[in-house]
């Protein structure tokens, strides 16, 4: 898969997810499902996006003993979406049961991601309530090395570290990067953004991109914008 925007679908309920789809006539968008929306309406929601025509990142964020991880993905493989993702602080030993879990009958799974650090932790939060003294970017880092190592696709991370990202996992470890914000727009809650074309020069390759999209007076055109500036 190459370059691509995935449209973070952060709505309450079905209703309003297939109204906002409904707007996209000509392009299928990436979408994002989080566990938001899959939690009210459960995996119908995924099968009904999908049958649509779109590609789906589900967003759920796993994290528990490898043997519950490794069956529940296999769960979600057969929900045939098209990226998944945990934590890598799980460990090793759980993304390498993640990816057992991953597979499908005819040999293709869903590419799988791990999500280091959250980005609402922060130093000081890390030290005192996970006790770990590094620093955060190295911890960032070390994570990402290890879903490299348990042989995972890529990771979530800011578009500020895809370049690094790239340097100490190679090339072709993906990066997928929310806090992305048009020039001109609101940043919301988001505190280290960057613009689709930054991103793109920065080296993500997929943009996550919510409020910018979703709350725009024109979802479609917002859309189209955020591929012209990301894909070109
Ligand atoms: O609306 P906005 O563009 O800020 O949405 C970004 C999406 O990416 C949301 O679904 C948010 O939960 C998700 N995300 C994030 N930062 C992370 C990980 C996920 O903003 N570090």
């Amino acid at each position: 898969m190459g370059r691509d925007v995935i449209v973070a679908c952060d709505f309450a309920g079905k209703e309003e997810t297939l109204n906002f789809l409904d707007m996209f006539t000509d392009v299928k968008p990436f979408v994002k499902i989080g566990m938001e929306l899959f939690y009210a309406e459960g995996p119908d929601i995924v099968r009904e996006i999908k049958k649509r025509g779109h590609k789906i990142f589900l967003d759920l964020k796993l994290h528990d003993i490898p043997n519950t991880v490794k069956k529940s993905m296999a769960v979600l493989s057969r929900l045939d979406v098209d990226i998944c993702n945990l934590h890598a602080a799980g460990t090793v030993n759980m993304m390498k049961a993640a990816l057992e879990g991953l597979t499908r009958e005819d040999g293709t799974r869903p590419l799988l991601i791990a999500v280091t650090q959250l980005t609402s932790t922060d130093q000081e939060s890390m030290e005192k309530d996970l006790l770990i003294k590094e620093p955060i970017d190295k911890v960032v880092m070390h994570y990402a090395e290890n879903a490299k190592k348990a042989g995972l696709d890529g990771v979530v991370c800011s578009p500020l570290e895809a370049g690094k990202v790239h340097a100490v996992c190679g090339s072709d470890f993906l990066t997928v990067t929310p806090g992305v914000r048009f020039a001109d727009g609101d940043l919301g809650d988001q505190k280290r953004v960057m613009t689709p074309a930054a991103a793109k020069e920065a080296g993500s390759d997929y943009i996550v991109v919510g409020r910018p999209i979703t709350a725009s007076d024109d979802p479609v055109a917002a859309y189209k914008r955020c591929c012209n500036e990301f894909i070109g």
